[in-house]
């Protein structure tokens, strides 16, 4: 899919939002790395990340070139700070009206606008794909993110209290939330 907005952030700067293609494989890497780095609510650790920069950026275009999934890039000044994307959840007929959404801001820039932007910008492009439903798990702890993830319609559907396990903070509690398009 596509995508390519301009939002002004609260600080008065401008952000390029647009669906990653090929070429960006690098430095969406590297923009994973570190948010992955950053946080201890996301699912993967940096060093269990199996893509290298060839292997995203041919991952990226897939979505770019598909009808039904996309990768959205955040941009300032030219750097990626952001990334968020919807997947597809199944192929199967009784699975083809869900999608997932993900997402993820550097922390340098968090509290800008950004992660709701991002968010919009998803729920737009999985309306426009023809889903029916978004979901996506967050850890309990992670309020800022459920309150973004609340304003935009989410709404709880259940919970896993030992849905993770972090080598730092032991079991965390992930909560499941949908949005109908
Ligand atoms: C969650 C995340 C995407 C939010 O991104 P962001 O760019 O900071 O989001 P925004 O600036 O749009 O803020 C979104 C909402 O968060 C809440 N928020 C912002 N700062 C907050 C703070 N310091 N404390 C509590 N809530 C806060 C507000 O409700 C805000 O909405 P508002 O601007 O309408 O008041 C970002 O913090 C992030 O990437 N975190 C690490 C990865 C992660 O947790 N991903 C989600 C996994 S489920």
């Amino acid at each position: 899919m596509k995508y390519d907005e301009i939002i002004v952030m609260k600080n008065g700067k401008e952000a390029h939002l647009r669906n990653a293609v090929e070429s960006d494989g690098a430095v969406v890497v590297e923009n994973f790395n570190l948010t992955h780095e950053e946080t201890d609510y996301l699912l993967t650790y940096p060093e269990e990340n199996s893509m290298d920069a060839k292997q995203e950026g041919e991952f990226l275009q897939k979505k770019a070139d598909s009808d039904n999934e996309i990768e959205i890039i955040a941009l300032v000044d030219g750097k990626v700070v952001g990334t968020a994307g919807i997947d597809a959840i199944g192929t199967k007929y009784k699975l083809k009206h869900r999608a997932e959404f993900g997402i993820s801001v550097a922390k340098e820039y968090w509290g800008l606008g950004l992660g709701t932007a991002l968010t919009n910008a998803c729920i737009k492009c999985a309306k426009e794909a023809g889903y029916e439903q978004l979901e996506l798990d967050a850890v309990a702890d992670n309020k800022k993110a459920i309150s973004l993830y609340e304003k935009a319609g989410f709404v709880e559907f259940g919970r896993n209290p030992k849905g993770f396990k972090s080598k730092f903070s032991g079991y965390q509690e992930l909560v499941y939330m949908r949005l109908e398009l």
